[in-house]
C-alpha cells in the first residue's frame, strides 16, 4: 500500500496494532518519530541495546522472557536493521534469522522500517526480513524520503492482507496523493539506478567532510563509529555534557543537533549523545556548524578543551 510517507505507515500499522496501556519492543537507540508516536499513544517502549550489528538477539530473549514472566506480550518488534537510525549499523543474515526465529518462538509480529536500504556505501543491502520470512506477520515499511525526496510524501507499506486490509479502513485520507507518485514512477523508471550510487557518494563526501570536522574541532571529546551508510552519524561528547542544553544553545546561534535522549528509550545512556544529520547542509555548512558547535559545547560544558584543539590542528 502507498502511504504519505512512511510516516503514516507507521501510524496505521500503530492504528490497528497498538491501544494504549500496549507494550513494544524496540531498539534501545531508534526513530525519534517512532518513540514520539509510542509516547502519545501511552504504549511502554522496552528498549534493547545495540552492538555493531544492531539489536542484541541475546538481551532480547531475556527482555522477552522477562516480559512473559510478568504477563505481557509486547503487540510487535520495530527494528530498523538497515542502516539503524541512529546508529548506522547493518544487521546481518545470520542475525535476522535469529531475529525471525525468537520472534516466532514468542509469537510476536515484526515491523521493519527500512527507509535507509539504498544508502549502504558499499551498495549491498542484506535481504529484507520480510523477503526472509515464510511468516505471515511481518510488516515491511520503505519510502522515497532517503533516496529521492522527503517532500514528495511517497512511502509505502507491505503487509499480509489480514493486517493491510484493516490499515486500509483505517486510511482517511481517500487516498495518498496520485501526482507524486506519478512523478516519481516517471523518474524512477530511468533514473534511480544512476542517481542512487550518485547520491551514495555525495553523502559519504558530507560523511566524510563531518568526520574531519569533528576531529578538528572536538578532538578526542567527540567519539563515534562509523556508519555504514545513510544520512547521520551519532555521537557520544564526554559524561556531564547535557545534549538538551546543547541543543537549545546550538540552535540560538544556528546550527541544529538531535539531543540524543530524543532517539533512545534510555535517557540517561543518551544524555551526553547526539545525532548529527549531515544530507541537506553543503560540506562548507558542515565545517563551518561543526566549529559553531564546538565554540558552544565549549562555553557551555568546557568541552572540548581549546589545548586538543590546537593541538589536532597542528597535527
Ligand atoms: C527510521 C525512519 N522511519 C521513518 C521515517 C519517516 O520518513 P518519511 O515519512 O519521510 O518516509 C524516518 C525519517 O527520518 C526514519 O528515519
Amino acid at each position: 500500500m502507498l502511504t504519505s510517507g512512511s510516516l503514516q505507515a507507521l501510524d496505521l500499522i500503530n492504528g490497528v496494532l497498538l491501544e494504549p496501556g500496549d507494550t513494544v519492543i524496540a531498539e534501545q537507540e531508534t526513530y525519534g518519530g517512532a518513540l514520539t508516536r509510542f509516547n502519545r499513544l501511552k504504549v511502554t517502549v522496552v528498549g534493547i541495546p545495540l552492538d555493531g550489528e544492531g539489536l542484541r538477539i541475546d538481551l532480547l530473549e531475556v527482555a522477552l522472557t522477562d516480559l512473559k514472566r510478568r504477563g505481557i506480550r509486547p503487540k510487535y518488534i520495530y527494528t530498523i536493521p538497515t542502516v539503524q537510525n541512529p546508529t548506522g549499523t547493518i544487521m546481518g543474515v545470520q542475525r535476522r534469522r535469529q531475529l525471525l526465529d525468537i520472534a516466532q518462538r514468542h509469537n510476536i509480529p515484526i515491523v521493519e522500517d527500512d527507509c535507509y536500504a539504498d544508502l549502504i556505501w558499499d551498495g549491498h543491502r542484506p535481504p529484507a526480513i520480510y523477503a526472509m520470512s515464510e511468516r505471515d506477520d511481518i510488516i515491511h515499511v520503505g519510502s522515497f524520503s532517503k533516496s529521492i525526496a522527503p517532500a514528495l510524501r511517497v512511502g509505502y507499506v507491505v503487509a499480509p492482507w489480514d493486517v493491510l486490509s484493516r490499515m486500509l479502513a483505517i486510511k482517511a485520507d481517500a487516498g495518498s496523493g496520485a501526482l507524486e507518485q506519478m512523478v516519481l514512477a516517471e523518474y524512477c523508471t530511468d533514473h534511480f539506478h544512476a542517481h542512487v550510487p550518485e547520491l551514495r557518494k555525495a553523502l559519504r563526501l558530507k560523511l566524510d567532510t563531518l568526520i574531519a570536522a569533528l576531529e578538528e574541532n572536538f578532538g578526542t571529546s567527540a567519539e563515534f563509529e562509523d556508519p555504514k551508510g545513510g544520512i547521520f552519524l551519532w555521537v557520544k561528547l564526554p559524561d556531564g555534557v547535557d545534549t538538551r542544553k546543547l541543543f537549545q544553545a546550538a540552535l540560538a546561534e544556528g546550527v541544529a543537533i538531535n539531543p540524543g535522549p530524543e532517539w533512545s528509550t534510555d535517557a540517561s545512556y543518551a544524555a551526553s549523545r547526539m545525532r548529527l544529520c549531515f544530507a541537506s547542509p553543503s560540506v562548507d555548512e558542515i565545517r563551518r556548524g561543526v566549529a559553531v558547535l564546538a565554540e558552544v559545547c565549549r562555553r557551555e560544558f568546557g568541552v572540548p578543551r581549546r589545548i586538543a584543539n590546537i593541538a589536532s590542528r597542528g597535527s
